[in-house]
């Protein structure tokens, strides 16, 4: 089988983690965030994967080609000159996706959950229709693209409406399809929309249906989301019983969801959980309060500070008694000195802070 993954876009929303890396290979769960999909494809049997690529596409190729070995797919990268949106990646990807009649998935780079592509694969048969999208609930569906159905019809979507202003419905698209090559005739080789356009249109047509999503799920592309989906992905490993996690039998471990790199070291007497992802070489000292956050790669965590709701930059350093909470960022190689407090402080790469941030702000 065949898919394709919207990699491009600028990630704005998850700066300053983005300033440093493109959103697809932030880690997520010490994974690049695409590595999730990339997995999920190839065990749903996929072979061929398209990456629609915008933006620095020359460290995506040389961080992704890597996996193809690894993951026993073929990764191709269909680079776009300006943007195409969502749907003309589609279109400049013809040649693959397009190449027998056979459906192809496609998902958004940033959203995470259990994947059942093969489910999704085998309802989509089923159907017959040209379409599928997968569908979750959300409690706040104005960021997302809603889908209403037809009274009459369990799956077939009578509207589909990106970012809706007033209430239409709680049934979301989570950025996961499975589509017809029939699809690629509807799109012209332009920056086009997919949710606006693509879809609108195959609705006309009643040949757009939805799956529901069993279990969790999360768009991840901004920090505070970021956080809430590593809770649910901690979750999910735990009630799956994985070996990823670190075993609650540690002594500092507490509550469980905790997920340590084996490079990283952690001091004496540290309460660390729940829903904590330590990345590589991370070094903890003694003492330290760590819970609901994310230490991504190399970072350095003094001596009894403590951490909660954050994401902490590759290689960063957090102070003695220094306090972060609150949706605090930091991104790169940031400082934060002794006894700081930094109440949602989003910090681009390399900067020092030296005085608390006692309100949400963004230090530049
Ligand atoms: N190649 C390419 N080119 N990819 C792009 C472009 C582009 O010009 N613009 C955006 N993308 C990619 C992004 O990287 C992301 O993987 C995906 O397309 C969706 O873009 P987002 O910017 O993350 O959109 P969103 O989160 O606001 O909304 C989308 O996702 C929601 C689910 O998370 C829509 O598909 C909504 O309908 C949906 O509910
Ligand atoms: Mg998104």
């Amino acid at each position: 089988m065949k898919a394709l993954i919207l990699v491009g876009g600028f990630g704005t929303r998850l700066r300053p983690l983005t300033l440093t890396l493109p959103k697809p290979l932030v880690e997520f769960g010490n994974r690049p965030m695409i590595l999730h999909q990339i997995e999920a494809l190839a065990n749903a049997g996929v072979t061929d994967i398209v990456l629609a690529v915008n933006y620095r596409p020359e460290i995506m190729t040389a961080a992704l080609k890597k996996y193809e070995k690894e993951y026993n797919v073929k990764i191709e990268f269909s680079v776009e000159t300006e943007p195409l949106g969502t749907a003309g990646p589609l279109k400049l990807a013809e040649k693959i996706l397009g190449k027998d009649d056979a459906p192809f998935f496609v998902l958004n780079s940033d959203v995470i959950c259990d994947f059942p592509l093969k489910e999704m694969a085998a309802f989509h048969k089923a159907h017959g229709g040209e379409g599928t999208i997968a569908v979750t609930k959300v409690e706040e569906p104005s960021k997302y693209g809603v889908i209403v159905h037809k009274p009459d019809h369990p799956s077939r979507i009578d509207r589909f409406v990106e970012k809706p202003i007033e209430f239409v419905g709680n049934r979301i698209n989570a950025g996961i399809y499975i589509l017809n090559p029939t699809v690629l005739n509807r799109i012209e080789l332009r920056p086009t929309s997919i949710e606006q356009e693509t879809f609108p249109a195959i609705v006309k047509d009643g040949g757009l249906h939805s799956f529901d999503l069993e279990g969790f799920w999360m768009d991840v592309g901004q920090p505070k989301d970021f956080l809430t989906g590593t809770c649910l992905y901690l979750s999910f490993l735990t009630k799956k019983g994985s070996k990823k996690l670190t075993p609650t039998s540690e002594p500092f471990v507490h509550g469980g969801n905790v997920m340590i790199d084996p490079t990283a070291t952690i001091g004496k007497n540290c309460k660390i959980g729940p829903n904590v992802t330590i990345g590589p070489n991370v070094v903890v000292g003694d003492g330290v309060r760590l819970q609901r956050c994310v230490l991504l790669a190399g970072t350095k965590v003094k001596e009894h500070a403590w951490i909660k709701s954050t994401i902490v930059g590759w290689n960063s350093t957090v102070g003695r008694w220094a306090r972060l909470e609150n949706v605090s960022v930091l991104g790169d190689d940031v400082t934060v000195g002794d006894e700081i407090y930094c109440n949602g402080a989003s910090v681009l790469p390399h900067k020092s802070i030296k005085a608390n941030v006692e309100a949400p702000s963004i230090i530049m």
